[in-house]
């Protein structure tokens, strides 16, 4: 309601709303030429200052306005903020900030939904239209985040990735880093952080674990840098278990907030087990040194539940050139009961739209995210703040459109007939979805037909 009212103090509107309200209860009419001339004079009485703009900014902003953090300038104080505050409150106003792209009319509910309020949105419109004044506060660094910290504490394990010189142009093909675990017994993890060196050439990095006898990736060397072939990377062994060749543990992409599963929640590493970092390095137009690092965390005790990394994707995708709203759909059946915690969606530079559901065995559907724009740069995690529960005979569906014409700004490529590639302008249709699961269970024996989907991969 405050929204409408842009250079006033919310609180002075709600004030006058709830004195109008009184008056025409009271059976009073103020006109809307009265209203207007109260809303004025409000608004002259009505002082917005940085005092009132910096809790939003520090609440909603500076987890990434921040140095070193992912935006491009810190809105900590009010020198910092003063020369943007018009870029604020269009920003707020269209809702481009803070990045989140979730349809909450079609979506369920997410923990640290990045959405602002009404009143919030009002508040630092207010702040710039009345010309961005300064409070009792300004000059003072509200940040509480030092720059290049780790936000989850001292880990219990780190793999740091050498040096990498990434070229000014061209593709990049994926790195990849093994970094034996030397963990003497199985290892519980609650979370994983990231340290992005320069955010810039790191397009995602993604790391798993691999169990000692594990076929992937067997012939490359341990503590180096290198980039397997197509045919050095093989479909597991046929009676390995799948999640021990290779386990999903986390990744990091633009829009990245390091957030640990949960209490009673976590990830198993078998004892002896190397960790595998895989690195998509950017060109960036000049030549950048890199050198990111990759945390895990160690539960303190062993958590009932196991999350599981899951994959619904569709990679038999084929876009023809210039078509503005191709459908790609993929599904997976659950062979047991299990819980969804959080989704992902992954598309490339062509991804136009995606929605997660679930279909239920006796019929009847439940939307979980619908990202009706999504955007390439935000490869958000949405974390459930209910997780939700699925039957046996359950099936995750991942929807997903893609634009390949010349009115998708990012397009590459229009004349293009793009399919599935690691490159940017190539396509992916992913839905990564991270399940939990009582902690003894056997991994494999969660989806109808695991191993044919695995066997299938490109
Ligand atoms: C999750 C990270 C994140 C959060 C939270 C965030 N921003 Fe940003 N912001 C960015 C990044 C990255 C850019 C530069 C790239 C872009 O424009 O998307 C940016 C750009 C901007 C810009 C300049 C471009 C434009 O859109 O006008 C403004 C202004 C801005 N942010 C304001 C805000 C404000 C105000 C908030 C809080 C209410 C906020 N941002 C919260 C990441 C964030």
């Amino acid at each position: 309601m405050a929204g409408r009212f842009h250079g006033v103090d919310p609180r002075t509107v709600e004030r006058l709303l709830v004195l109008g309200q009184a008056a025409s209860v009271a059976g009073l009419r103020i006109g809307r030429t009265n209203f207007f001339l109260i809303m004025v004079a409000a608004r002259l009485c009505a002082g917005v200052t940085f005092d009132d703009a910096a809790p939003i900014l520090r609440a909603r902003c500076q987890s990434c306005h921040s140095p070193g953090e992912v935006a491009p300038m810190p809105l900590r104080t009010y020198e910092e903020a003063r020369p943007w505050a018009k870029a604020i409150r269009e920003s707020v106003r269209l809702r481009r900030m803070p990045p989140w792209h979730a349809d909450p009319a079609a979506s369920h509910e997410f923990e640290d939904e990045r959405r602002l309020s009404e009143r919030e949105i009002a508040t630092l419109a207010a702040w710039a239209e009345e010309g961005a004044k300064p409070g009792a506060a300004s000059g003072k660094t509200t940040s509480p985040v030092p720059p290049r910290a780790w936000k989850l504490g001292e880990p219990d394990f780190v793999a740091r990735i050498p040096e990498y010189k990434v070229a000014p142009s061209g593709a990049m093909a994926y790195t990849f880093l093994i970094v034996p675990t030397g963990f003497a017994r199985d290892t519980w993890i609650r979370a994983v952080e990231f340290r992005i060196d320069q955010r810039a050439v790191v397009h995602h990095i993604n790391v798993y674990a691999r169990a000692p006898q594990s076929s992937y990736l067997r012939s490359y060397p341990k503590g180096e840098l290198f980039v397997p072939t197509k045919t050095d990377r093989p479909a597991p062994l046929d009676r390995e278990s799948i999640f021990d060749a290779q386990q999903f543990l986390a990744g990091y992409e633009p829009g990245y907030v390091p957030s640990p599963w949960g209490l009673g929640r976590g990830k198993l590493i078998k004892a002896g087990s190397d960790i595998i970092v895989q690195v998509h390095y950017t060109a960036n137009g000049k030549e950048t040194i890199d050198s990111s690092e990759a945390a895990l965390y160690a539960a303190a005790t062993p958590p009932a539940e196991r999350m599981i990394s899951l994959e619904v994707k569709n990679s038999a995708l084929r876009i023809p050139p210039g078509d503005p709203y191709y459908l790609s759909e993929a599904s997976v059946e659950v062979a047991r009961p299990l819980k969804i915690v959080s989704l992902q969606p992954h598309m490339h530079l062509r991804g136009k739209a995606m929605d997660i559901r679930v279909r239920y065995p006796g019929g009847g559907t439940d939307s979980l995210l619908s990202v009706p724009r999504y955007d390439f740069n935000w490869q958000t995690i949405y974390r459930l703040r209910d997780p939700v529960t699925l039957p046996a005979g359950a099936k995750i569906e991942t929807v997903a459109h893609f634009d390949n014409s010349a009115n998708n700004p990012h397009n590459p490529d229009p004349s293009k007939t793009v399919g599935w590639g690691e490159q940017t302008w190539d396509e992916m249709h992913i839905g990564f979805i991270e399940l939990a699961v009582p902690a003894d269970t056997d991994p494999d024996t969660l989806i109808v037909g695991l191993r044919k989907h695995r066997k299938e991969q490109p």
